[in-house]
């Protein structure tokens, strides 16, 4: 079981991006199982097509299991075996107060903080606060997962400047490749076609970017 976060304590920079599409590259390779932990639960409507009841409400889509769970309820309360998937993916706006635990009693593997284009200031200008978040998952200075920053549609120079000039140990973390600028049309296939970018015509290369991060980006 490997568990991937995606998150960053800004709304609007691409966690919910990262998540469905990771969740539906992998689906390719092992049973997933996606948390969204999002109020708006933005990756639980993209799947199911529908706002979740309340609190907790689970169902499948595309061979994915999907849990929409604002409250961040433990797994185990919710008769969920996470040991049953390959691959666990969390959409999620905060770690803080060891949520992660709570939900699932394990450490994540992998944590994607997204920065995009369009609120690229603003992400650049939250991420110390985030790495602190992230560093800060159980106080361990020596992290034990992997934690990539993801350009979404913006230069990976911009970020690795902004990480020199916060003066973060950037070998605890790696800045991913970009993405390619994407903004309007992510927004349409994510929160109006409802599919994966890969799905659309002339946009089947991206699939390489999230075999990519899923793969090829673990320190
Ligand atoms: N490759 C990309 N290039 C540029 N912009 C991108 C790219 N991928 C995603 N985005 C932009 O990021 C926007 C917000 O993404 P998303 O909804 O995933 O963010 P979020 O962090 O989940 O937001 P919220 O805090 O509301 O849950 C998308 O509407 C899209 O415009
Ligand atoms: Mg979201």
């Amino acid at each position: 079981m490997k568990v991937i976060l995606c998150t960053h304590n800004s709304g609007g920079v691409g966690k919910t991006t990262l998540a469905v599409h990771l969740a539906g590259y992998l689906s390719e390779w092992g049973e997933v199982l996606l948390v969204d932990c999002d109020e708006q639960a933005d990756s639980w409507k993209f799947f199911m097509e529908k706002e979740p009841g309340v609190p907790v409400d689970q169902g499948s889509a595309r061979g994915i299991e999907v849990i929409a769970n604002p409250e961040r309820r433990s797994l185990k309360k919710l008769k969920v075996k996470p040991n049953q998937f390959d691959f666990i993916v969390i959409d999620i706006d905060t770690v803080l107060e060891n949520t992660v635990q709570v939900i699932l009693n394990a450490h994540p593997d992998l944590i994607f903080i997204p920065l995009n284009r369009s609120h690229m200031y603003k992400s650049i200008d939250n991420l110390a606060s985030v790495l602190e978040m992230v560093g800060g998952i159980d106080g361990n200075p020596a992290l034990p997962y992997s934690v990539v920053i993801v350009p979404l549609g913006i230069d990976k120079e911009n970020i690795e400047r902004e990480l020199e000039r916060i003066e973060y140990h950037s070998e605890q973390y790696l800045v991913a490749d970009s993405m390619e600028d994407l903004s309007t049309t992510m927004d349409k296939v994510i929160y109006k076609d409802r599919k994966y970018i890969w799905d659309c015509v002339g946009l089947e290369h991206n699939k390489n970017y999230f075999k990519y991060l899923a793969f090829n980006t673990s320190c």
